[in-house]
Formats: C-alpha cells, sequence, structure tokens
C-alpha cells in the first residue's frame, strides 16, 4: 500500500482526484483501513509485530496525503498571483501631471483675493479696441494701440461670442482690464472683483518678456472707496504673498483709466537673495471719471480703484527663476520642481 501510495501521490493534479484516491487508502472502504479491520483475525502473538507495521504505513501514507496537499495549496496560490513579480524592479513611471508653476501662483492670488470678499470675474481673450482701450480712456493716438504692440485680427474675422460696441476690430487682449469694463458693464456697484487671465503683446521674448503671459486685475467700485482702501488692500496681499515684514510704497505713475495712478513697490526681508530690495509689481490708481462714464456709472456717486498685475513676475519673485520663457517650455525638469 505504502509503495503505491508513494508511486501515485507525486502525480495528483487536482483536489478531486485527491480526495477520490485518499478514499480509496483512509477512506471507510479503503486498502488501508481493511488491513486495520483485519488485525482481528491476526493471531495473538503476531499482533504487535503487525501492529507496528501498520502504524508505520499510516505515517508513511498521512506524510505522501500531507505532501500533495501542500503542493496543491502552493499551485492554487500561485494561480491567484499570477505571473512572477520580481519587488525589487523599479515601478512603473506613473508620470503623474502637476500643476504648473504659473497655476500655482495665480490661485494662491485669486484665493487670497476671495478670502477678503472679492469674487472671481472672466473674460474673452479676443476683444475689441473699445473694450481694450476706448472704454478704458486710452486715446486712439496711444502707441498701446499701434500694430507693434498688439496682435490684431484679420477684419473678415467673426468672432460669434464677443459683443463689438461700433464696428471696431478684433484683437488679442493686451491687459486683463479689459475685464473692469465688461464686468460694470454687466454689473451695479458694489463690485468687487479679481480678474485673472492671459494677454499678449507683440514683444520681442527675452528674459522678461513674452508675447503671451497673464496678469490678475483687481477691481472695487462703491461709494466712498478711497485711496486709502487701495493701499491697506495692497499691504495686506503684499504681506500675505511676500512675508508678513514686507513693505509697499506708491509711486506716482500713470495710466489713461486711473487717476491719480501709481506704481506699487515693495520690498520684504523674508525673500533671501531679494531682500530689502524694492521691487516694482503692478500698475494702480483710482478709476478715472472717463471709464465710468463710459460704463454708465455715475462719478459723483461712485469711486474705485484699479490695479493689474503680472502673474509671471510675481511668479519669478516668489519661485527665483530668472528667465520668464522657462514658463513655456515644458520642459519636465523644470516643471518638476514646483510639484
Ligand atoms: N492694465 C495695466 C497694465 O497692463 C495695469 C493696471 C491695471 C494699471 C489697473 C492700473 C490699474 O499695465
Amino acid at each position: 500500500i505504502v509503495a503505491g501510495v508513494r508511486e501515485k501521490a507525486p502525480q495528483i493534479a487536482t483536489r478531486a482526484e485527491f480526495e477520490s484516491y485518499k478514499a480509496t487508502i483512509s477512506g471507510p472502504k479503503g486498502s488501508l483501513t481493511e488491513v486495520m479491520k483485519g488485525m482481528g483475525k491476526v493471531p495473538k502473538e503476531d499482533k504487535p509485530a503487525m501492529g507496528k507495521l501498520i502504524n508505520e504505513a499510516k505515517t508513511a501514507v498521512t506524510a505522501e496525503f500531507k505532501a500533495v496537499v501542500e503542493r496543491l495549496e502552493a499551485a492554487e496560490l500561485a494561480a491567484k498571483l499570477g505571473p512572477d513579480i520580481d519587488p525589487s524592479l523599479p515601478s512603473p513611471d506613473l508620470n503623474r501631471g502637476t500643476i504648473h508653476p504659473i497655476a500655482q501662483v495665480r490661485d494662491e492670488m485669486v484665493n487670497l483675493f476671495r478670502r477678503i470678499g472679492f469674487s472671481v470675474a472672466e473674460a474673452t481673450e479676443v476683444e475689441t479696441e473699445h473694450y481694450c482701450f476706448d472704454a478704458l480712456n486710452i486715446p486712439s493716438d496711444h502707441p498701446a494701440r499701434d500694430m507693434q504692440d498688439s496682435y490684431y485680427l484679420p477684419e473678415e474675422l467673426k468672432v460669434g461670442n464677443v459683443s463689438k460696441h461700433v464696428d471696431e476690430k478684433y484683437l488679442l487682449r493686451t491687459h486683463t482690464s479689459t475685464v473692469q469694463i465688461r464686468t460694470m458693464l454687466e454689473e451695479e456697484p458694489p463690485i468687487r472683483i479679481v480678474a485673472p487671465g492671459r494677454c499678449f503683446r507683440r514683444d520681442t521674448p527675452d528674459a522678461t518678456h513674452s508675447a503671451n503671459f497673464h496678469q490678475i486685475e483687481g477691481l472695487y467700485v462703491d461709494k466712498d472707496v478711497s485711496l486709502m482702501d487701495l493701499k491697506a488692500t495692497l499691504d495686506h496681499f503684499v504681506k500675505t504673498i511676500f512675508g508678513p515684514k514686507a513693505k509697499t510704497r506708491l509711486r506716482p505713475s500713470f495710466f489713461p483709466f486711473t487717476e491719480p495712478s501709481f506704481e506699487m513697490d515693495f520690498f520684504s526681508p523674508d525673500l533671501g537673495k531679494l531682500s530689502n530690495k524694492w521691487l516694482e509689481i503692478m500698475g494702480c490708481g483710482m478709476v478715472d471719471p472717463e471709464v465710468f462714464k463710459a460704463v454708465n456709472i455715475d462719478p459723483d456717486v461712485y469711486t474705485g480703484y484699479a490695479f493689474g498685475m503680472g502673474i509671471e513676475r510675481i511668479a519669478m519673485i516668489l519661485q527665483g527663476v530668472d528667465d520668464i520663457r522657462y514658463y513655456y517650455q515644458n520642459d519636465v525638469r523644470f516643471l518638476k520642481q514646483f510639484a
């Protein structure tokens, strides 16, 4: 019996096969069971020797069966796990995308203004001369309107979703100040918005210029809005973004759509290499009464402030990037540094 089991056991391939074979050996009618039942007929003097033989056979058969079960279990587990895996191999590159560094800074700035009551406004990147210039009190002989500075669209092009004021030309907006006009035409004061977006100028690309770039515009219109409100808002902005010890200053400047107009500079001791250097980051001022007239808001009742800044400029300061062109080359080695 034992010799038979030793020969058969290694060939058993499935559990069902094993169970039926096992029954023929140790089941109620199995061969080993029959031998044990025969013990009663064995002469008394032969019993000890016979008992010993049977026990040895039982032990041997049990060991064979145990080996079969272990072998079948191992095979079942391997089938569940699939092909062999080598845990020492490098894992597959998942190549997860990251938020673009310009988008990160944009979101940080927008969220900051949202927390102090601004909502987000948007308008199209294609605009007309009226919304980009005329309504902002930029006269037709202003250099910004020169073909050198703006991307005009072909005359025959129809842009369905961008409304014209009269029959002026389409162009790509040169600043986000267009959103001031579109918003004031649609909403009644009080108005408190920030408008992030892409702008375009015919600039020759270099370390600080790019033909496409981003701005954030701010506009607050209400009764009794003063220069103090502007200064306090910008102070808060600069301290939040560049460090609590940052200081701001307003330098007189000129924009056709604000009066008075300023350039805002700041310095922050928390900026490493750039610490304690005055850095210019935005244009701002009080909304010019001519602009209010263009959008039918009464300048005798309402006042307002506006500001506009380049997101790339802020990002370069925060991220220590010294050439704006890195932002547009989509070089993963650059982008991953801001993951
Ligand atoms: N639109 C101006 C620019 O592009 C910035 C600005 C916005 C200035 C709002 C004053 C008020 O430079």
